[in-house]
């Protein structure tokens, strides 16, 4: 097994809003993750990453924070905090915070001192620029969010740079005292025994000095988010950001087996710049290529070979199928492909991260207009931008609220929660929630597949073949993309193998002419 937690370990995401409500008022909290940690420890997950948690007016749902060094009471209390990494850590579960370093919340402290004189010592903590003349922004940069990046403040007369909501102005961590306070803040929650944090948006938190235009982007087509209209040139990905993780992980590296993940989404060759120099930088930059991907065998190949040959020497890689920001993986390949996915994600060299209510399946859930929270959808309706339809309520069971909660859930649940549930699915030896059960046991018991090595054996059609090879053992994986059976000719190099894993239950297989039925994968133990 490799030697750490986070190489060898499984990650859970949880958005806690959506996870489990103890208090009836239809968003989840910390007493509720606690109570559920018995069905993450039976899944088999190593650490759940939490999505923010702190005190926040909510304007993006905690990724707008008011107070980094608490939380809000919504979630629940330091005690319950504590509570709950004391009863993680009693089964084995780690538990990484989602710390959010790029912009505070216009509620916080600090930036209610910057905004009130420009003489204020926290002015220059975040980033004030005069208009153009006619008052026109200091730059033509875009929010994530769409509409410009620059909000004007009648206070002092000039605008603040939010790369978000307006309500999320964005830190200055060119100044010394910012990074000082940030680094504080992660120190806080290192102290109570948190055991890693991912890092909001780390490629943004450092912009051109000179504040530059970005160029247009000759690609943008008005169906697109605004923030595509221009090239991320001098608003993202700055030389002096890897300076920044640098110091994030010396931090972190003043406590033993902890682990700095980044949210970074780059091509592939700045991506893996963020591993630092000497590996000194994030250890996990998360590698998010599956999700956009088109869902075909050549592409997968392709991108995993490419991945595996840019990764810098030692440095261990991860995998990603979704998140709170993206189409769930069910809704983007269908529920047969959801089974090969999982297969995948668990079987591929490198850490992965699961998203919750994705081993049930959850797809794109429908959300009435009168429901929609995204304020990304709210600002830029009608592109199909929402973000809610991945964030709906975990499913446990049938009853009230699929067992969610006792109060009308903050969004609403997917129709299929009487069918689709823990409970109904935890029994069904076919179902997708035991295959990953199934799947995470064996990643576990396997050094081949959580620690070996990977080749890419080949593709054929539309079947993709890779191996994991530790000192005794080789797992084949074959994972069939499409949906028409399909023959094999490598399969006469498997006779003798056993079946750890099939998509398909039961499945007995003849290897000596070996054929997928459609989406159909197979984990092979062959010596
Ligand atoms: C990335 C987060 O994942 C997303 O949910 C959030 O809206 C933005 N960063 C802003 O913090």
């Amino acid at each position: 097994m490799a030697s750490v937690w986070w190489q060898h370990g499984v990650v859970y995401q949880i958005y806690p809003r959506s996870f489990q409500d103890t208090d009836g008022d239809g968003v989840g909290d910390l007493t509720g993750i606690h109570q559920r940690l018995d069905y993450l420890s039976w899944l088999g997950i190593d650490a759940i990453w939490i999505s923010p948690i702190f005190p926040s007016p909510m304007a993006d749902f905690g990724y707008d924070v008011s107070d980094y060094c608490g939380i809000d009471p919504l979630f629940g209390s330091l005690a319950d905090f504590d509570a709950l990494v004391a009863a993680a850590h009693a089964r084995n579960i780690k538990v990484i915070l989602d710390f959010v370093p790029n912009h505070t919340s216009d509620h916080h402290p600090w930036f209610i001192k910057s905004r009130a004189s420009r003489d204020n010592p926290k002015r220059d903590w975040y980033i004030w620029r005069d208009g153009k003349a006619g008052g026109a922004p200091p730059n033509n940069w875009v929010s994530q969010f769409g509409g410009p990046a620059w909000t004007p403040d009648a206070a002092t007369g000039q605008f603040y740079l939010h790369s978000f909501l307006a309500q999320q102005p964005d830190l200055n961590w060119r100044n010394p005292d910012v990074r000082t306070a940030m680094y504080d803040a992660l120190r806080f929650w290192l102290d109570r025994g948190v055991d890693g944090f991912r890092v909001d948006v780390l490629w943004l938190l450092i912009k051109d000095a000179a504040l530059r235009d970005n160029p247009p982007n000759p690609a943008y087509v008005p169906a697109q988010a605004g923030i595509n209209r221009f090239l991320s040139l001098y608003n993202a990905d700055q030389p002096e950001t890897l300076d920044v993780v640098a110091e994030m992980r010396a931090v972190l590296d003043r406590y033993s087996d902890r682990v700095l993940i980044g949210e970074i989404y780059l091509p592939l060759e700045r991506l893996v710049a963020y591993y630092g120099k000497d590996l000194r930088g994030a250890q996990l930059p998360f590698n998010f290529q599956l999700i956009n991907a088109a869902w075909t065998a050549p592409v997968v190949a392709k991108l995993v070979a490419e991945y595996e040959a840019a990764l810098p020497p030692g440095g261990w890689p991860n995998w990603v199928l979704g998140n709170h920001d993206q189409p769930r993986i069910a809704a983007r390949v269908g529920a047969a492909q959801a089974r090969i996915a999982a297969m995948l994600l668990l079987t591929l060299r490198g850490t992965p991260t699961m998203y919750y209510a994705d081993e049930l399946g959850l797809g794109r859930v429908v959300i009435p207009p009168a429901a929609v929270q995204d304020p990304w959808e709210k600002n830029e309706p009608g592109l199909a931008l929402g973000r809610d339809p991945s964030r709906t309520p975990m499913q446990w069971d049938a009853g009230v609220n699929a067992g969610f909660s006792s109060g009308p859930p903050w969004l609403p649940l997917d129709t299929n929660y009487r069918s689709d549930n823990v409970e109904a699915l935890r029994g069904d030896p076919a179902s997708l929630l035991t295959l990953y059960r199934h799947l995470l046991e064996l990643r576990r018991q396997h050094t081949a597949l959580n620690s070996g090595s990977f080749r890419l054996v080949g593709v054929e059609g539309n079947v993709l073949m890779y191996d994991r090879v530790a000192a005794d053992e080789r797992i084949v994986v074959v994972l069939n993309f499409g949906d028409s059976a399909q023959g094999v000719s490598i399969a006469e190099k498997f006779s003798g193998a056993a079946v750890l894993a099939s998509t398909h239950t039961p499945r007995h297989i003849e290897l000596g002419a070996l054929t997928l039925q459609p989406n159909e994968g197979l984990v092979l133990l062959v010596s």
